[in-house]
């Protein structure tokens, strides 16, 4: 299983980084236009996991789908998240220069151009699936209320805007945190599994299953991050480690210790497998729900 695992992850990830240079090719010819794409290209390319992505092509595979009907729901998803990081290392967020294992957007570019690259990598994905000749209509229409939906308020944005307003407050308890990380981390990992589905045509008895298992992954995802900035090294995380005690976050960590926390993304990994029965041929994906709880970045 292990070799096939990393075969199958190597040509995941090989097909997706293709599809994401494709649609970000640009023809403007204009230098200030170019610079924004060259941006926006050296954080998509600087080799995140493509775990979301991977997920999207995984769960449409899965309910049937073929890989041209995940290509413009991975690739958008991969954007949407990249530029989540790049707005995220801003001075006025995490003030992180290190991402990716190189310098942080707004250091290899100015703050004005990550900025931009960050809101053109927000709006792009809307545009590509759009666009796609591989999904009709009415699952184009879905994919794209479904992304909006987890990127906007009540997404990824809204997390962050409570994970930010957290940082001047000593009240924030454990509900809060979970709230906050359904949001900032769950909500792009859960849309990840449904537009998978949604794309290969799947029921919503799948659609749900596949959300379900994917709140379980997310919130495991964002509890082992935050293990991470405390036990990891700079050099092998390919971002700065202490960066949330910097930033007075309150985090799974603080507020239940390194062995509860890990206890509590052990027992999340462990009902998102039993999840997984429920899909045919889903060995793939349980290697990969373990990889996420044993990774070292
Ligand atoms: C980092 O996400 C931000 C969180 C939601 C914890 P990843 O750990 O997936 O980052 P990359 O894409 O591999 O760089
Ligand atoms: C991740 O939160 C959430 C998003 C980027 C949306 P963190 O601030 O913990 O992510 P890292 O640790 O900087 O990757
Ligand atoms: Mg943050
Ligand atoms: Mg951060
Ligand atoms: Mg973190």
């Amino acid at each position: 299983m292990e070799q096939k695992y990393k075969d199958i992850m190597i040509g995941y990830i090989a097909g997706i980084e293709k599809n994401i240079r494709k649609y970000t090719e640009d023809r403007s010819g204009n230098p200030a236009q170019n610079r924004l794409t060259e941006a926006m290209r050296y954080s998509l390319e600087a080799g995140g996991k493509r775990i979301r992505p991977v997920l999207v092509t995984e769960f449409c595979r899965l309910c049937g789908g073929s890989a041209e009907m995940a290509a413009a729901p991975a690739a958008a998803i991969e954007m949407i998240h990249t530029a989540s990081l790049i707005h995220d290392d801003l001075p006025a967020m995490d003030n992180d220069d290190f991402r990716r294992g190189r310098p942080s957007c707004h250091k290899a570019y100015t703050e004005a151009e990550a900025i931009l690259a960050g809101d053109a990598l927000i709006v792009l994905p809307f545009q590509i699936i759009a666009e796609d000749t591989a999904l009709d209509g009415a699952k184009k229409a879905r994919i794209i209320s479904d992304l909006a939906a987890s990127t906007a308020v009540t997404g990824m944005i809204g997390g962050q805007a409570i994970d930010i307003d957290n940082e001047t407050r000593n009240d924030v308890d454990e509900e809060n945190l979970r709230y906050m990380y359904s949001l900032k981390t769950g909500a792009l990992i859960r849309t990840s599994a449904r537009m998978g589905c949604i794309a290969a045509g799947a029921s919503e008895e799948m659609i749900n299953r596949a959300d379900e298992y994917a709140k379980k992954i997310g919130l495991a995802f964002q509890i082992i991050d935050d293990i991470l900035d405390v036990t990891s090294t700079t050099e092998e995380l390919g971002k700065p480690v202490g960066s949330d005690e910097e930033n007075n976050k309150t985090t799974f960590v603080t507020v239940m210790g390194i062995e509860k926390a890990k206890e509590e993304a052990d027992r999340l990994t462990a009902e998102a497998l039993d999840l997984l029965d429920g899909f045919e041929d889903s060995g793939f994906l349980k290697a990969l729900t373990n990889e996420l709880l044993d990774r070292r970045k």
